[in-house]
């Protein structure tokens, strides 16, 4: 029998199918789609968890056992903010973009540059800079993504909250400057005493004063 010629081998994956349907063939891709979006939406949800997080984050100055002292986690109306909640975005493109960073810390974590105290103190203001400055650069947008300035009843606020969250105050500065360490409050006292420096500072957040 004679060789058959490179564009007879190809044929068959160039052509439909003799023996298939076309609709055969057009629910086989559709069903292979699905279970691909499928998988997608699933991996992406599992990377989003507490639990994956903490899979690794449970480190020296556990970022999972200081949230568990601050209201983002209980608090009177049970709404609760995951890791990702503050550390994730929730627009797709910025989404992808933050996953794909992460290899950095799949590399960190490789090559244990956080895996003793003293090297996770040592790398701990390198991480928290980063952090802040990532949420400064996008004006604070996983915050608002919970608290929406244009709803507040700001007239409920604590006097302090009021005239901190005058426009003009709000204009200039983002959320993240003046409340840094919501999450974490032991490392914050140092930063929020950065950002205040009017005579009413507040020294800290709540939970650094032990309320
Ligand atoms: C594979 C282990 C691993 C997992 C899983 C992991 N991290 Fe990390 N993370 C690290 C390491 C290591 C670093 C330090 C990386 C460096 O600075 O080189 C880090 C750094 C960070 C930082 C500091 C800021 C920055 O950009 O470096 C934040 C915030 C953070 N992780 C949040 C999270 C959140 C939220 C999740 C879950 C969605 C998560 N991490 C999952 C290992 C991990
Ligand atoms: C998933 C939603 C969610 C996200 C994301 C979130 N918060 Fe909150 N925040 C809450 C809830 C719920 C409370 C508690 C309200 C209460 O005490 O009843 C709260 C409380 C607060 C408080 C007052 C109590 C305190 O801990 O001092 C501040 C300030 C605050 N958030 C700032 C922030 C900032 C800044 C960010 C971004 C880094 C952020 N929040 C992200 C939901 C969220
Ligand atoms: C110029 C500094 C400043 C900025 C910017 C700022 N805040 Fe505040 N915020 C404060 C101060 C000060 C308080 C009062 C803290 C206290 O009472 O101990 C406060 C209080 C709060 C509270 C608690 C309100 C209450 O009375 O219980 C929430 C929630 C909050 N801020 C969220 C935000 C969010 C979200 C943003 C960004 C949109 C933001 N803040 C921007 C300084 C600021
Ligand atoms: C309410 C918002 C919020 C939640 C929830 C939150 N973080 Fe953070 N996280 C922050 C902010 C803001 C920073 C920047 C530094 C700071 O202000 O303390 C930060 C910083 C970090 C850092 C850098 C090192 C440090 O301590 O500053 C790591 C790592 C981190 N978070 C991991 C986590 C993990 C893991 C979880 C879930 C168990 C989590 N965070 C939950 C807001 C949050």
């Amino acid at each position: 029998m004679a060789r058959k010629t490179l564009g007879e081998r190809l044929r068959p994956l160039l052509s439909p199918s003799p023996r298939r349907s076309v609709l055969f063939l057009v629910g086989v891709g559709g069903v292979l789609g699905i279970v691909a979006m499928v998988g997608f939406n699933y991996s992406m949800a599992v990377t989003s968890t507490d639990a994956f997080c903490v899979s690794c984050h449970e480190m020296y100055e556990h970022p999972y056992a200081q949230l568990q002292k601050t209201s983002h986690f209980n608090n009177v109306t049970g709404i609760q903010a995951t890791c990702a909640d503050c550390h994730l975005p929730q627009e797709f493109g910025p989404k992808m973009l933050r996953k794909i960073e992460a290899a950095r810390e799949v590399w960190g974590s490789l090559t244990g540059i956080i895996d003793t105290p003293e090297k996770y103190a040592a790398h701990l203001p390198v991480m928290r800079a980063r952090e802040i400055a990532r949420l400064r650069a996008n004006d604070s947008q996983e915050c608002r993504n919970c608290h929406a300035p244009e709803r507040w009843l700001t007239a409920m606020q604590s006097v302090k909250a009021q005239k901190y969250h005058a426009a003009r105050e709000l204009n200039e500065k983002t959320c993240i400057d003046c409340h840094s360490g919501i999450a974490h409050p032991k490392a914050a006292s140092k930063v929020a005493r950065m950002t205040f420096t009017t005579a009413d500072t507040p020294a800290a957040t709540k939970e650094d004063s032990g309320q």
